[in-house]
């Protein structure tokens, strides 16, 4: 069976700049899904909200947006907004589980009101020109929620479901739960995709023999820890030198950056935020990572990138067979 590997969307990180530069030098991935706008109820400041979508800018990759809303209509009219841009399908985001987005019942905020997403669904589906898919949690509070929302969802042609076996108190730690993946997948008629924790190549392999049915697997920290992975997964073996390729997706990456974002400071968070998860997969965490994360100019950010390269050691996947997907 041949599999779909999708790259997660993380707000803030996987956006066109991070996603041009991943696809120039990993393989890997079937698509990404962005990380989600907001609807608008009317074609307002259209270019600054769609431009992280526009086609341009998203040659190499296919790509699926993500909105989060808990109004059908004006979720209908952004679908409207992505269809023109050229899109074929819209992600509904039900898993944002920040109390700020929850409170106001978008993202995992509706996850204990299944009526309300049948509801929305209803008019989304009928109003959205696009066909609407899914990614969501098991639950706000309590991992049950997600079978009470399962049977709901088998109404609609949604065109994919994904689900992150998390509750949104645990936002993005603690365990993963299994059993109530397996759980919600065994109450739908369709394929279920799963996402969460998938660090490496063992891991992946480990739930692929538990799931059999899923084909779907999309990676969101882990191929930002570890590029190579999704390529890996799909059977790619590791270059040689893993360094050569790490360091010119840096390089891309970080001039990216520099040339997208006003002043030292917002590209210097944006490759520190990249290095959070990078770095792990290095052979330690010592005076590069360290200099990289009080770096403040280009100059010493630069720098201490240096030494990372030249003195530590990628070890990420260093020990595990690939496996043909
Ligand atoms: C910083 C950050 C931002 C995220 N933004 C989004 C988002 O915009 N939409 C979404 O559906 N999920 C978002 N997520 C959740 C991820 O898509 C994914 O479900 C989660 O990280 C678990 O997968 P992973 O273990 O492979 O990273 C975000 C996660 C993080 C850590």
């Amino acid at each position: 069976m041949s599999i779909t590997i999708s790259m997660a969307p993380l707000h803030g990180v996987t956006n066109r700049v991070f996603r041009n530069a991943f696809v120039r030098h990993f393989r890997g991935f079937d698509y990404a899904m962005a990380p989600f706008i907001l609807s608008i109820p009317a074609p307002r400041s259209r270019n600054a909200h769609f431009k992280d979508l526009f086609p341009e800018y998203n040659t190499r990759l296919p790509l699926v947006p993500q909105i989060l809303s808990n109004d059908a209509v004006a979720f209908a009219q952004t679908a409207s907004a992505l269809a023109e841009l050229g899109y074929a399908e819209v992600n509904w985001n039900l898993g944002c589980p920040y109390p700020m987005v929850t409170g106001k019942r978008r993202g995992s905020g509706l996850l204990p009101y299944p009526e309300s997403i049948e509801r929305f669904l209803a008019e989304a589906c009928a109003l959205s020109p696009l066909p609407v898919s899914i990614k969501l949690r098991l639950g706000l509070v309590d991992a049950r929620e997600i079978m009470a929302i399962m049977p709901v969802l088998e109404a609609f042609p949604l065109k994919r479901i994904i689900i992150h076996p998390r509750i949104a108190s645990q936002l993005y730690d603690g365990s993963i739960d299994l059993d109530a993946f397996a759980g919600a997948a065994s109450l739908s008629g369709r394929e279920v995709g799963y996402n969460g924790d998938i660090r490496d190549v063992s891991t992946w392999r480990s739930l692929a023999a538990r799931f059999p049915k899923v084909n779907e697997w999309m990676i969101g920290r882990g191929a930002i820890s570890d590029p190579f992975l999704p390529g890996r997964i799909k059977g790619a073996s590791l270059p040689d030198d893993p360094k050569v390729a790490l360091e010119a997706f840096h390089e891309d990456l970080y001039f990216g950056y520099r040339e997208t974002l006003a002043g030292q400071k917002h590209a210097l968070d944006k490759m520190k935020e990249i290095w959070s998860y990078l770095g792990s997969s290095f052979s330690s965490d010592g005076y590069g990572q360290k200099e990289i994360r009080k770096a403040f100019s280009f100059e010493a950010y630069e720098k201490a990138v240096r030494a990372v390269f030249s003195e530590e050691r990628w070890v990420a996947g260093t020990n595990v067979e690939t496996t043909a997907g």
